[in-house]
C-alpha cells in the first residue's frame, strides 16, 4: 500500500451537530496489485461525533472489478497496522450490518461487534 505515517497527513473537513466545521488528520491510501489500482483506504486520526456513529478510524473500499479476491481483507490489514504506528489503538469501525463483505472482512482482522443500533450500524474496535 502507498501512503502511510511517513507521509504528512491531509485533513478532511467533518461537520458537527451544531454545523460548525472541524478538519481531522487523515491519510490516505491507495492498494495497488502489479501496477493496477484495487482499492483504497483512509485513516482518521481522531473521532467526531458524527465519525463516532459512522465512519470510524478507517474506511476501505475495493473497486467493483476486483472484489472477491482477497483484497478487502489485506487492504484492512494494512491499513490496521499503520493505526498502530500511528498510536491509534484500539481502532473504531463501522459498518451496516446487512453489508455481508466488509462485516467478513473486519472479523477476518479481528474484529468483533461492540455495539448496533436501531437502524443496523454495527460498531468494532480492533
Ligand atoms: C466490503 C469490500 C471492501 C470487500 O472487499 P473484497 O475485496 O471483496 O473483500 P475480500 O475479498 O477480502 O472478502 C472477504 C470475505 O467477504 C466475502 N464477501 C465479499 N463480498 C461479499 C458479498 N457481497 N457478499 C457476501 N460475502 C462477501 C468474501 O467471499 C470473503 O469471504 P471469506 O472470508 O469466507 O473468504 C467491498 O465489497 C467494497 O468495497 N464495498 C463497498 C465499500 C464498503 O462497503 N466499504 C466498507 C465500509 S464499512
Amino acid at each position: 500500500m502507498e501512503g502511510g505515517p511517513s507521509r504528512p497527513g491531509a485533513f478532511i473537513p467533518q461537520c458537527n451537530a451544531n454545523g460548525v466545521y472541524k478538519r481531522i488528520q487523515s491519510n490516505f491510501l491507495v492498494a495497488e496489485v502489479g501496477g493496477v489500482l484495487v482499492g483504497s483506504s483512509d485513516i482518521r486520526h481522531h473521532l467526531t461525533e458524527k465519525l463516532t456513529r459512522w465512519g470510524g478510524h478507517i474506511g476501505y473500499i475495493v473497486d467493483p472489478r476486483h472484489r472477491r479476491r482477497g483484497y478487502g481483507t489485506e487492504i484492512l490489514r494494512q491499513t490496521l497496522c499503520l493505526t498502530v504506528a500511528l498510536g491509534i489503538r484500539p481502532a473504531l469501525l463501522t459498518c451496516r450490518a446487512d453489508n455481508a463483505g466488509s462485516s467478513r472482512v473486519i472479523h477476518a482482522c479481528g474484529g468483533v461487534v461492540s455495539a448496533q443500533t436501531h437502524d443496523g450500524i454495527c460498531s468494532y474496535w480492533i
